[in-house]
């Protein structure tokens, strides 16, 4: 008799509501599928609470999606004990993002020949909390001269913390008066000085949840609710080709699951500036005509890696990479179309596209029906009303509903072709 299973998955998470909510009815809805042997699998989750742990306790979770690990250390160092120790999932493991910040993630883009922009790391402007640091500092530390390091890079630039993310610390550099400012302020922040990819066309985003990506229109200057655009074809198929291998090959080289990436179209050329995002955001109020996607591609990873078993990997290899990226004959696109390849290796995308094909005939028309349902509407309305002040409820759930009204009518049409 084919075998059944129930899996289930944890989500740590902080603030958030709309996502969650999202996802388990989206589990809720998908009730039993079956893989191509045959085998029955269900999926329940759990929202993981905080308390004292006993390293030798077992865990009732077989993946963990974690949104809390970035800054909370208690549960961080949960998921560690239960991927050491239970083999558990994780989406994504604190093995790799503590130790890879945006510093190695740059380090790595570099040397597989991206044209991340030229970065110099200065020292701390401040001295370092530790009774060390004035005799090692007065023996070690070697006078610079920030203006020169600035002119070498050239203005306009940007100063930012080496381990960045939402913006804090971060300051567009234009003359020296405010590269002294940003220094002194830097204070106890380890910061990069960076090339600014000055007057760039797109600013493209990617988000990626195991082997998927969706590459989108971003706009950094509006408020929240407007800074993705909903466009189409906004990249050439090349520029687009190259922005998904980037962003693929940044999470398959760190062993990252869920992440964003950031790059800059000028001329042609991707500047991949900002890609080690360990909990990336998917707010439906930001996502919007993307939210669906991004649920659905959550619901298919998580519950591929369930159903087959996929082991996850705490380490980091990066050798394989390096072997295309050293050889001196092959050209960038040569290197691209390398790097592509082992991403989709490392995320079995073959298997896992046979696995969708198999196991989830029906999902495209349940996202469009559960979209299109009460329930969804209610989460709407209910993330709007904690997210806006009452005089600007209607016109923010009219701006929401009009973008997600426009998703279900494209949806609906890809759906009917
Ligand atoms: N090299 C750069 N060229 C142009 N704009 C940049 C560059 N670096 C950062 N920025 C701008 O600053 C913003 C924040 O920088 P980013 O590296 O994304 O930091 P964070 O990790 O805090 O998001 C970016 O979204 C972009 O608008
Ligand atoms: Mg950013």
């Amino acid at each position: 008799m084919a075998s059944s299973r129930t899996h289930q998955i944890g989500l740590l998470l902080g603030a958030e509501e709309d996502w969650p909510r999202a996802f388990e009815a989206l589990v809720r809805r998908l009730g039993v599928i079956s893989d191509s042997s045959g085998a029955r699998h269900s999926f329940t989750t759990e929202r993981l609470t905080i308390e004292p742990f006993n390293l030798r306790d077992k865990p009732h979770d077989d993946l963990v999606i974690d949104r809390l690990a970035h800054w909370y250390y208690h549960p961080r160092e949960w998921l560690k004990k239960v991927a050491l120790m239970d083999d558990v999932y994780l989406l994504n493991s604190p093995f790799t993002f503590q130790s890879m910040e945006k510093h190695s993630a740059y380090c790595a883009l570099m040397r597989l020949g991206m044209n991340v922009p030229d970065t110099v790391l200065v020292p701390y402007k401040n001295p370092v909390d530790n009774v060390r640091w004035a005799y090692t500092s007065s023996k070690y530390n070697q006078p610079f001269d920030l203006d020169a390091i600035a002119n070498g890079i050239g203005y306009p630039m940007f100063m930012k913390p080496f381990d960045g993310g939402a913006w804090r610390g971060v300051s567009m550099i234009k003359n020296q008066a405010d590269l002294h400012r940003a220094y002194d302020d830097s204070g106890e922040m380890l910061m990069h000085l960076q090339a600014a990819v000055d007057g760039y066309e797109v600013f493209a985003r990617a988000l990626t949840i195991g082997p998927e990506s969706m590459i989108m229109k971003f706009r950094p200057d509006l408020p929240m609710h407007d800074r993705y655009a909903v466009a189409y074809d906004f990249l050439t198929p090349q520029v687009g080709a190259e922005a998904v291998t980037i962003a693929q090959t940044v999470n398959a080289f760190f062993r990252w699951e869920f992440n964003s990436c950031e790059m800059l179209v000028k001329d042609g050329v991707v500047y991949p500036i900002d890609y080690a995002n360990a909990c990336p955001d998917v707010a439906v109020t930001s996502l919007h005509y993307y939210f669906p996607w991004a649920m659905k591609a959550l619901l298919k990873w998580s519950t591929f890696c369930l159903a087959t078993g996929r082991k996850a990997r705490t380490q980091v290899d990066p050798d394989p990479w390096f072997a295309v990226a050293d050889q001196e004959a092959l050209g960038y696109r040569d290197k691209l179309a390398g790097y592509q390849k082992l991403a989709d290796q490392h995320f079995d995308k073959a298997r896992y596209e046979e696995f969708c094909a198999q196991a989830f005939p029906h999902l495209d028309e349940m996202v469009l029906e559960w979209v299109q349902s009460p329930e969804f509407d209610t989460l709407l309305v209910d993330t709007v009303r904690s997210t806006y002040p009452p005089h600007e409820l209607d016109r923010f759930l009219g701006h929401f509903r009009g973008l997600v009204g426009l998703w279900v009518k494209d949806e609906s049409a890809r759906l009917a072709a």
